[in-house]
């Protein structure tokens, strides 16, 4: 049986822990550096097994010797934001966190790909690839896709129709300079451009880039978890061989899209064996200024935390 180990078990490492159990049929390991909260979320969820329908495994550790032989290694440990924090206010903090957790973790199983969703996303995934020692193509930020189903929600919604009518992409960086496309989606198969005026488009980008920022507002005191959560399960599945998806998310560049050495968000194919191609789409010049904005505001994010893992 596959297994998945999941570091954090907060509220976004205990809602993917019960969508992995629950939808794809794997075995989880659920870590925490809090004492006894992960052994009391698994046990919760063992319990809650006989009126689910499913017959896998939890184990709730603060160990990392449990973790050992698993396939996908996940990173949700680290502090949410607060009202009036952007996902940058987090860098210090959560690099330190993200970085030992990464070492710790690859420490038991060499083999795992990496799946990062501890903010800010792009930077963390950066330095938990540095930490990890992978290939790039083992290690991953979860963060497109959430923001495309942000964007997929809102234009749903603007045109009310169902989101399964709805396809759409997100580039860039998981913060304000996040590129939402809207000359890449479509509502069955129709430009989304032919279907709502430019203002009501310009909107709905706005929502999309300041949707984690809405959500924190409303919590007051924590971020969104369930779209988060949903938006790993589906990666880990893609790593674990049970589909193969175009998607976006935050993979280390080398050189596509004019980027060296920086993790963003881009398309990509994802199977089995991680990122298995980068796609690079042909981007207009206003397009291309947004992605590069959003490559500048990260390149200056990460300047103040590589020293961690160099
Ligand atoms: N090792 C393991 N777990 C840790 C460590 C550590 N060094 N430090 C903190 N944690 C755990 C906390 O004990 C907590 O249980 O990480 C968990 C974080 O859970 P929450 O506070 O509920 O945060 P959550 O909403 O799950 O968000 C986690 O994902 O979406 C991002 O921005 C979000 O960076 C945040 C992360």
């Amino acid at each position: 049986m596959p297994r998945v180990t999941i570091i954090g078990a907060g509220r976004v490492g205990s809602t993917l822990a019960q969508r992995l159990l629950e939808q794809y049929n794997v075995d989880v390991v659920l870590l925490d550096i809090a004492p006894d909260l992960p052994r009391a979320i698994a046990l919760d969820l063992m319990q809650a097994r006989a009126l689910g329908g499913h017959d896998r495994q939890i184990i709730g550790t603060n160990d990392y010797w449990d973790t050992a032989g698993s396939d996908v290694i996940v990173i949700a440990a680290g502090l949410p934001r607060k009202p009036g924090m952007t996902r940058e206010d987090l860098i210090s903090v959560n690099a330190r966190i993200v970085i030992d957790a990464t070492r710790q973790a690859l420490a038991r199983s060499p083999e795992a790909a990496l799946l990062v969703i501890t903010n800010p996303l792009d930077v963390m995934t950066y330095l938990a690839w540095r930490a990890s020692g992978l290939p790039p193509h083992r290690v991953m930020g979860m963060a497109g896709v959430l923001d495309t189903a942000r964007f997929r929600h809102f234009i749903a919604e603007a045109l009310a129709v169902s989101w399964h009518d709805v396809s759409a992409l997100v580039i860039g960086t998981h913060g304000d300079t996040m590129v939402p496309l809207p000359r890449y989606a479509t509502v069955h198969g129709i430009p989304l451009t032919e279907l709502l005026e430019e203002e009501a488009i310009a909107e709905i980008v706005h929502r999309t880039q300041f949707g984690g920022a809405e959500l924190v507002q409303l919590f007051r005191n924590g971020s969104a978890y369930q779209a988060p959560a949903a938006a790993a399960a589906q990666m880990v599945a893609c790593l674990l061989g049970q589909r193969r998806q175009l998607l976006p998310a935050s993979v280390p560049l080398q050189g596509a899209y004019g980027v060296e050495d920086l993790c963003i968000g881009v398309p990509i194919y994802l199977g089995a064996q991680g990122v298995e191609q980068v796609v690079e789409l042909d981007l207009t010049k206003p397009e291309r200024d947004a992605f590069e904005r959003s490559v500048t505001a990260l390149q200056e994010a990460i300047k103040t935390a590589s020293y961690l893992v160099d």
